[in-house]
């Protein structure tokens, strides 16, 4: 079947121009102006005042995270669907192993469960020890596409690494040609101020976001940079939510160190007055990092405006009241995530485009084509142009919307965005050539994502 998109303003990162999308077989093969449908079974569909954007990849998402809560709230399938109602029609999630297991193993295994995936994917691999094998499996990743290795400052007793093997895999990671992706908290002294806090009995909520202050995230930045620097490693750092972090990240990549960086929603949006209330109320914004100050807030939408910050993710890490409910009586017990991967398009055209802080095409190239480029992704994804795969959104800006945990498609019963407005909103979702939702409401793509191949 032919799909035509008519009457469209295509937005690339880079250029916007008015012309009709010919897609067949899961890619763009046609941009013109006044295309004509040539057979009455080719389906079109009428863009008239709408924008057509390149499908959002969302680079950081947890579906299925296993926690000592139970799997965070949605898996492939169901954080997918929500995914695709938000315009995002690509995300990278990621491979954690066993200690012990081979990193090729857990591929194999998180492969299984990413396969009910109604979004293409792709998988960030995180090495979380050690040992003489490790730099083989590191080019075998490479060499299936897996290019990408997160590792975490934070979480030791589970999968964080200190500095000595983090400089290891930084050098082994840079020696392969792959990038490392590092979510950066000082483990060692946020493990010291959890203890120390417990210890006079304060496990309320709120310890959780005095147990992870601003420059601890801003230290392991700065460790992470020089470190990388030292293994010859590209760097992109993850989640950066403080403006310290943010200095660090300008002044090395005015050196000319390849660092890159990725922030979410949630802390362009969203201030640590989230933390003070009843557990319920506070419980759902206990994430890793915690949310921040309104003057870290700002730096982050300079960081975006002025090309500091490459993209932004959601780290969509969804768990519900109940299983937040396991640290009512003790802050280092409830899981940490939120949900977000449905609202970051909406959420970035409200408050970055409509605000002028941002411009159309850096939208794009905010949600969209940076990361293409960054993952080897591009150009198949991350732009609308003739050969590229059909992964379009039909952005209407019109819409209006509240959003709501009663109305969201999350796999989750609290909604960190609870009662925020966004204007704009997909009218069509397109993936892989299918229409995935229609009309803004109709959900008709069934057909599994696909496990993207990288460069
Ligand atoms: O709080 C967060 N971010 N949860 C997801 C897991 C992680 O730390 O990335
Ligand atoms: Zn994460």
């Amino acid at each position: 079947m032919i799909l035509i998109i008519k009457n469209g303003k295509i937005i690339n990162a880079d250029n916007s121009i008015k012309a009709d999308v010919m897609c067949r077989d899961g890619k763009i093969i046609r941009i013109s102006e006044n295309l004509i449908p040539d057979s009455k079974h080719d389906k079109v569909i009428d863009a008239s005042g709408c924008y057509v954007l390149p499908g959002g990849i969302d680079p950081h998402v947890h579906m299925h995270l296993p926690s000592f809560a139970g799997f965070s709230s949605d898996d492939f399938l169901s954080g997918s669907v929500a995914a695709l109602f938000g315009g995002t029609t690509s995300i990278i999630d990621f491979v954690t192993p066993q200690k012990g297991e081979t990193l090729s193993d857990a591929i194999e295994k998180r492969k299984l469960e990413a396969k009910n995936s109604l979004t293409n994917y792709s998988l960030h691999v995180s090495p979380i020890e050690w040992r003489n094998t490790l730099e083989d499996e590191i080019k075998n990743c490479i060499g299936i596409g897996l290019k990408s290795f997160k590792v975490y400052m934070a979480y030791k007793d589970r999968v964080g690494l200190n500095d000595d093997v983090l400089l290891k895999v930084m050098k082994a990671v840079g020696n392969e040609g792959g990038m490392v992706t590092v979510h950066c908290e000082l483990g060692d002294d946020i493990e010291e101020l959890r203890n120390k806090f417990a210890s006079e009995n304060k496990l309320s909520p709120e310890y959780h976001l005095l147990s992870r202050p601003a420059r601890l995230e801003a230290g392991a930045v700065k460790k992470a940079i020089d470190l990388a620097k030292e293994a010859d490693c590209p760097l992109y750092i993850v989640h950066v939510s403080t403006k310290q972090s943010l200095r660090y990240i300008s002044a090395a990549q005015k050196k000319g160190q390849k660092v890159m960086a990725e922030t979410c929603p949630q802390y362009l949006l969203l201030d640590d007055s989230k933390y003070y209330g009843d557990f319920d109320n506070v419980a759902p914004f206990v994430m890793s990092p915690p949310l921040r100050k309104k003057e870290d807030m700002k730096a982050l939408w300079e960081g975006i405006s002025n090309g500091t910050i490459q993209t932004i993710g959601t780290d969509h890490c969804p768990f519900t009241n109940k299983q937040k409910e396991n640290g009512k009586y003790d802050f280092r017990k409830i899981p940490n995530g939120a949900g977000g991967v449905e609202h970051r398009l909406a959420l970035i055209y409200t408050y970055g485009v409509l605000t002028g802080k941002i411009s159309l095409n850096q939208f794009v190239a905010l949600t969209s084509t940076n990361t293409a480029k960054i993952f080897d992704l591009f150009p198949s994804k991350g732009i609308i142009a003739e050969g590229s795969d059909a992964d379009i959104v039909v952005w209407n800006p019109e819409k209006e919307n509240i959003i709501s945990a009663k109305t969201h498609h999350q796999n989750c019963d609290n909604n960190i965005y609870e009662g925020l407005y966004t204007f704009g909103d997909p009218e069509y979702v397109i993936c892989n050539g299918e229409i995935a939702v229609e009309n803004a409401k109709r959900f008709c793509g069934m057909k599994r994502g696909k496990l993207i191949k990288r460069k």
